[in-house]
């Protein structure tokens, strides 16, 4: 049989990244690619807890079809949380639960943008969100990142030539990968030449919780009085992933749209884990427990900074400083191939993500790969970073 599949569909291929996670599936190799919390960063007992008193007194709570706008205890806790935290939230607004962050992607292209419009997003990006814009043939325009977010000369000149640009897709804080976070200066420009330009903001910010050091920086949401963000939050990193449970918050009109589009995708997210969210949220203490993976990953991302300073700076690969989040991006000299040593680094059993992944157009010449610190042990970190500096010894000259 010859399978024929739809024009959307038809140019997507596995991205370049999938090949390299066969690779870190092999126990010899030390993987710093994933971006997974670690193991450590789980509130297991409290989950079981929630969950057998739940399943005991509100079985068919649990088990039965819920609504698709989510849970609407849950929905009050976040509002409630997002405006005492975040500032985030006004009358306009309104917030739907959904299955990950990726579910936000999807939703708000669909809702949004038709074949051939165009999304901004800072390059390199989030290679999922990337996948689910082109999956809706979206043509991406990136625009490069400063030390201290998106260049706005470049957003503003994007926004000029792409008269159809329906939104710009930014992740202001510790951004995944480069791990930089925009500036208060740079989130105000943004929303006034969203405004300039008549664009909405994407704003996604699972990591935003997660900052090791320096000063906290509003979100580009709390600013929006116009109605033009769209802000994408997520219990991934700072709960688990494994319970995909993520939120927007988004004017009502586009707000309503997303929950019709959610209805035909999934009808509603799992009503057990938003239980269990809500539970960890309002019967425990969430503040504390979010100081808790400030300080696990605080200590592991200084541990990797560390090592990095000590095996790879003198040979002259340079790194973003973490302050938050779970990766940072490292740059290679710009004479060195950066996929023949993301390859060689393999052969030597470590794995890094190539920087390219990460583009919109991924044939761009490149010198970065992206490491993440959350993940592996401190055995695995120490070991990784030495093999990656023996890796570098055949490059660096
Ligand atoms: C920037 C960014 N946005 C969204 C997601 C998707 O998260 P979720 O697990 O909530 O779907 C990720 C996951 O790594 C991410 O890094």
């Amino acid at each position: 049989m010859e399978y024929s599949f739809s024009d959307r569909v038809q140019a997507l291929k596995p991205s370049a990244i999938r090949e390299i996670f066969k690779y870190a599936a092999d126990p010899e190799v030390v993987s710093l690619s994933a971006g997974n919390p670690s193991p450590e960063a789980f509130p297991i007992e409290e989950i079981k807890e929630i969950s057998s008193r739940l399943l005991e007194e509100n079985p068919i709570g649990v088990l039965q079809y819920s609504v698709t706008e989510g849970y609407p205890q849950l929905r009050e806790t976040l509002k409630e949380y997002m405006k005492s935290h975040h500032n985030v939230g006004k009358d306009f607004d309104d917030i739907l639960i959904t299955t990950g962050a990726q579910q936000i992607m999807d939703l708000a292209t669909k809702s949004l943008v038709n074949e051939g419009d165009v999304v901004i997003t800072e390059a390199p990006s989030f290679i999922g969100s990337l996948n689910t814009f082109r999956s809706y043939n979206a043509k991406l325009v990136g625009v490069k990142i400063d030390d201290d977010g998106m260049n706005m000369e470049e957003l503003e000149k994007a926004l000029q030539t792409h008269k159809n640009a329906r939104f710009i897709y930014t992740i202001p804080n510790f951004q995944n990968p480069s791990g930089i976070t925009m500036s208060l200066e740079k989130r105000k420009k943004m929303y006034e030449l969203a405004k300039k330009y008549n664009v909405l903001i994407l704003e996604d910010n699972p990591y935003g919780d997660l900052r090791y050091s320096g000063e906290y920086i509003p979100c580009i949401k709390s600013f929006d009085d116009e109605g033009i963000v769209l802000y994408a939050g997520s219990m991934s990193k700072v709960i688990s992933p494994g319970i995909r449970v993520a939120y927007v918050i988004a004017p009502k009109p586009i707000f309503q749209k997303m929950v019709v589009c959610k209805q035909g995708n999934d009808v509603h997210t799992n009503i057990w884990s938003q239980m269990v969210c809500n539970e960890l949220m309002t019967k425990y203490d969430f503040d504390a427990h979010l100081e808790k993976l400030r300080n696990l990953y605080r200590k592991k991302a200084q541990f990797m900074m560390d090592l990095m300073d000590k095996y790879l700076v003198p040979m002259g690969i340079t790194y973003a400083k973490i302050t938050g989040g779970l990766f940072t991006m490292c740059t290679l000299p710009d004479y060195v191939d950066m996929q023949e040593f993301c390859k060689d680094a393999i052969k030597n059993k470590v794995c890094v993500v190539p920087g390219n992944a990460f583009l919109t157009d991924e044939s761009e010449e490149c010198h970065t790969f992206r490491v993440n610190f959350s993940t592996p042990t401190d055995e695995q970190l120490e070991k990784g970073i030495k093999l990656l500096a023996k890796t570098a010894e055949n490059y660096i000259k």
